[in-house]
């Protein structure tokens, strides 16, 4: 999996364990998908999962890791042998990101572009194209030269960015017994409003930092359209134009509450961090219209570049931050009965509802 902010790798076996108290598996929505790491942990669980998330490269990641079903691999592990042994071909990806910018080395530049442009040429289905997007893009991510955002990149190639860029293959689930996965890129109301659920699980942006911007190469990379690029991190030009009412402190609060009136799931997960632009008794007040809340707590480490430092966008460290840790909720709406024991063993706390 590629490396994001606001990735829900810690809170997994949380979230897995809040859902084990659904008395029977069914559908579970994820509506901000980003990586796809918390709808494949539902896959393995025996779930019917569908996705959502508006950015192309992680409708791309969803398709991938959990669309796909384990029964294509015989398929895909010739395809990525022939791909990995593709000599490098310098072409405007390398130009713009490997010597304009510097997110890789122009050799490894010069792969990616080499494969990227055999992906096209083989035209494979959109499910196996996704596939083999993916795993380009990990491993792209595996040797870059950022400290985990494209919004700038580092003076000095990293020490990773020196390895050859190498594909691997994907870790597949086997279908689930309920129904194949679905995957969707659309906008998050008009997603809540048009997919049904029995679980929706909601991780939206918390703060002003837009998805987009910090992963542009990810976007192109799917995309392969050669935008127009601007300032030093050669960020796409329609970056400026993508806002999420989800990163805006004025327009979240009406953002969140149209979501909840979308939304049919009967069980309702929001995650939320006590860094973000909704304050918990904001969140609590907004939720409780709609059903019987739970809230839990777990502190969390923060994101790679708060734990690494404040860069310029020459890469030079140019500060420290205030602290390295955060408080992460999970808001739980709808008649659930949650077992405290398997929560308390990975580090959540039950808290009070504050109107209580
Ligand atoms: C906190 S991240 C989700 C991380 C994900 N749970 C994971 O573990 O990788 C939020 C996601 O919401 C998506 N997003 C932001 N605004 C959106 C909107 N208005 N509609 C749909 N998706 C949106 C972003 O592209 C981003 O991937």
């Amino acid at each position: 999996m590629i490396k994001y902010l606001g990735s829900k790798r810690l809170l997994i076996p949380g979230i897995q364990a809040v859902v084990g108290g659904v008395p029977e598996k069914g559908r579970f929505l994820d509506l901000f998908s980003g990586t796809s790491r918390v709808g494949h942990a539902m896959k393995s669980s025996g779930w019917q999962v569908i996705l959502n998330d508006w950015n192309r490269y992680a409708w791309v990641l969803a398709n991938a890791h959990v669309v796909c079903d384990s029964d294509r691999l015989g398929e895909i592990e010739p395809i990525i042998d022939h791909l990995n042994a593709l000599p490098g071909k310098e072409g405007w990806f390398t130009e713009t990101y490997c010597r304009k910018s510097r997110y890789f080395t122009p050799d490894n530049g010069a792969r990616i572009e080499a494969i990227r442009e055999e992906i096209e040429k083989l035209d494979p289905d959109e499910e196996l194209k996704c596939v083999l997007l993916a795993e380009l893009m990990e491993a792209a991510d595996r040797v870059d030269s950022t400290v985990g955002v494209q919004m700038a990149y580092l003076k000095e190639w990293s020490k990773r960015s020196l390895q050859p860029l190498r594909m691997r293959t994907p870790q597949l689930l086997p279908k689930s017994p309920l129904g194949k996965a679905q995957a969707h890129c659309l906008e998050a109301q008009e997603a809540a409003s048009k997919l049904e659920a029995d679980v929706a699980y909601l991780d939206p942006p918390y703060n002003q930092h837009k998805y987009i911007g910090n992963y542009h190469v990810w976007e192109t990379l799917v995309l392969w359209d050669e935008p127009e690029v601007y300032g030093v991190a050669c960020k796409r030009t329609d970056c400026r134009e993508k806002r999420s009412d989800f990163n805006s402190k004025p327009g979240i609060h009406q953002a969140m509450t149209q979501l909840m009136e979308n939304l049919s799931a009967p069980i309702k997960i929001i995650s939320f961090s006590d860094e973000g632009y909704l304050p918990r008794p904001e969140m609590e007040s907004l939720l409780e219209k709609h059903g019987n809340l739970q809230v839990l707590s777990r502190i969390h480490p923060r994101y790679v570049g708060a734990r690494i430092g404040i860069h310029a966008p020459s890469g030079e460290k140019v500060g420290k931050v205030s602290h390295v840790k955060n408080t992460e909720y999970l808001y739980i709406l709808g008649d659930l009965k949650v077992e405290a024991e398997d929560l308390t063993s990975h580090g959540w706390l039950f808290e009070e509802p504050l109107s209580a």
